[in-house]
């Protein structure tokens, strides 16, 4: 997406033949405009452990940013686990690794799920991305920096666990979200995951979201011993995003294989996600002080 400002700027300073027609004229500025840095945000989803409910975030987040006018890109980028298709009843028979051996094309594997929101599924094509070099394989990397700048965000689900994969795909995105559980082992395994960021990427902008949680007081406590943790031993700030309660429609829509925002979209858990939505919409991109903002995909091979 073009950055407003310069787009502004440029619309005052070029040259634009003023007899064209409407449409010819809006191709000529859109081929001609500089092209700005990147606007999508690629928003990481993880947590350290499984089972904190990262994919169903992952997935109803897509569809609420979706909802908001946003065009969302959901990466399914669980290696060992990939589930956002069983969450919203859709059966991929190709993915990313399909693309990269060149045996499809983008396109082929990208599924639609609204008008705004697609899924790309990652399959082992994540994992294979940060092993090859944007040098070897220029194709395919600029086939992926013109999907990702289709999109306004890219949400990524990430699998449980800090293997070298998962820590690459966290310190390519803009921002990491961790989700967290009152569980202690949930707690800890969020710190780890948190401290891993930061030692790769320390100026990484990192939140939270408690997920699970019985009363407004699990959520502060969650969110409180992991903020000091991170304060005393870290020196870094971590921002509150959210919480989700413990809510029986998330499971239903787990089994029904239909998103939680669609099957019942007034669940108290629902609304806990559009409000994150809301939230994270309506805060601008943390400037992570990089002066080249590079897409996630060459961060990735970077990494
Ligand atoms: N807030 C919640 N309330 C009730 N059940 C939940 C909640 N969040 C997640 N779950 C359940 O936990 C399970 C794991 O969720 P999932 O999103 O797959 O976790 P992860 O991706 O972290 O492994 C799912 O079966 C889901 O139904
Ligand atoms: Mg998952």
């Amino acid at each position: 997406m073009n950055d407003q400002a310069s787009t502004l700027r440029y619309l005052a300073t070029a040259t634009i033949n003023k007899t064209m027609p409407d449409t010819q004229l809006l191709t000529t500025i859109r081929e001609t405009a500089p092209r700005t840095t990147r606007q999508t945000r690629c928003l990481a989803i993880t947590g350290g452990k499984g089972g904190v409910g990262k994919s169903n975030l992952a997935l109803n987040l897509a569809f609420e940013l979706g909802a908001l006018g946003n065009h969302v890109s959901l990466l399914d980028a669980d290696f060992g686990l990939a589930n956002i298709d069983l969450l919203c009843g859709v059966s991929p028979k190709f993915h990313l690794g399909h693309v990269i051996s060149s045996l499809k094309d983008l396109e082929d594997i990208r599924i639609s799920l609204t008008e705004r929101v697609s899924l790309i599924p990652g399959g082992s094509g994540v994992e294979e991305l940060t092993k090859i070099s944007v040098n070897t394989h220029p194709h395919i990397f600029e086939k992926l920096r013109v999907l990702e700048e289709e999109a306004d965000f890219m949400v990524i689900d990430t699998a449980a666990g800090i293997a070298e994969s998962v820590v690459s795909v966290l310190i390519s995105a803009t921002e990491v979200i961790v989700v967290a559980t009152p569980e202690p082992t949930s707690i800890v395994d969020a710190y780890a995951t948190i401290k891993i960021v930061l030692r790769y990427a320390p100026a990484k902008p990192i939140s939270i979201v408690v997920n699970n949680v019985v009363g407004i007081g699990d959520a502060e406590q969650v969110f409180q011993s992991l903020n000091s943790a991170v304060q005393n031993f870290l020196g870094h700030r971590i921002e509150f995003l959210g919480m989700i309660p413990n809510d029986s429609h998330i499971p239903e829509a787990v089994r029904e294989q239909i998103p939680l925002v669609q099957l019942s979209p007034d669940a108290p858990s629902s609304r806990a996600i559009r409000l994150i939505a809301k939230q994270l919409f309506s805060h601008k991109q943390k400037d992570t002080g990089l002066k080249e903002v590079k897409s996630f995909w060459d961060m990735l091979a970077q990494n």
